[in-house]
């Protein structure tokens, strides 16, 4: 009889855990947005963060190509390559138990034609096991976009400010503030929900925008610094947290101060050393 009662509690626990991890997909953030609900997304790009961020039950992780900037150090995401990129979701991916995760194609690797395209995102979803993809673009990248969803490959999309574009805008500015870039933005909108993206983030346009954007589509918008009318909000991890101390957009909330944090504990250790203060008779064997 115990054991009967020990193997039904075993079970309800199993049960419990396995609801808990009840699996973020496209559709769920589509009927998310359909019931009001905001979608909560953030960066990752290796295994321990990723876990962190999917146990404290964010919707989204983002395999940013923005890794090339805060992993690498580089200026701008341009430099960062397929293999990389594909590194960095194979281990965001062996954490992960509930959020969707996305992946973002870099630069180079699905506009010079729709069949790079497809083979490029079709490595991704292959190679790391990732959830969809997520390009940056309207118009321009249409047959791309058809071309991956086609293949059942989820699309995200990306407007406003592009950053694989730096170089065509000089700056990294707010977009759209202009009435020709913020029609051909609210186009670009329309022409990505019609090609069968399931998603779109909106980066750095001006609130009244982006919401116009999210009252228009029937698919999430996600905003990073589009203001709070959009169907969910995107944050860079290493910024939110803290970690990184030279970028202070306005549109960046902190949550932590982790550099200062770190550097204070990592000093501390540095003169624990020297002093021979640690390791202590307890911190031995
Ligand atoms: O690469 C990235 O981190 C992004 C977010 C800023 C949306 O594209």
């Amino acid at each position: 009889m115990a054991f009967l009662l020990l193997l039904r509690s075993n079970q309800m626990i199993m049960s419990t855990a396995k609801k808990n991890y009840k699996r973020i997909t496209v559709k769920s953030l589509v009927d998310m947005k359909a019931r009001g609900e905001k979608i909560s997304m953030l960066t990752a790009y290796d295994y321990t963060m990723a876990k962190i961020v999917d146990s404290a039950g964010i919707d989204v992780i983002l395999v940013g190509d923005s890794a090339s900037n805060v992993m690498a150090g580089h200026e701008t995401t341009l430099p960062i390559t397929l293999d990389h990129m594909i590194y960095h979701a194979s281990a965001v991916i062996r954490a992960v138990k509930r959020a969707l995760v996305v992946v973002d194609l870099p630069f180079g690797t699905y506009q010079s034609d729709d069949k790079e395209a497809l083979r490029s995102a079709i490595r991704i979803m292959k190679e790391s096991g990732a959830h969809a993809v997520k390009v940056e673009g309207g118009q321009e990248i249409r047959a791309s976009i058809r071309r991956i969803i086609n293949a059942g490959i989820p699309v995200m999309g990306h407007l406003g400010l592009t950053p694989q574009s730096i170089y065509k805008f000089g700056t990294y500015t707010v977009r759209a503030k202009e009435e020709q870039e913020a029609i051909q933005l609210k186009e670009d909108a329309k022409l990505l929900e019609a090609s069968g993206c399931f998603a779109i983030v909106l980066e750095k346009i001006p609130a009244t925008l982006a919401k116009e954007v999210a009252d228009s589509v029937s698919i999430p918008v996600i905003g990073i610094g589009a203001g709070g009318g959009v169907d969910g909000q995107v944050l860079v991890l290493h910024d939110m947290i803290g970690m990184t101390n030279e970028f202070n957009p306005r549109f960046l909330r902190r949550y932590m101060n982790l550099y200062d944090d770190m550097i204070e504990a990592i000093g501390q250790y540095n003169k624990d050393v020297k002093s021979k203060d640690f390791p202590n008779n307890d911190e031995q064997y």
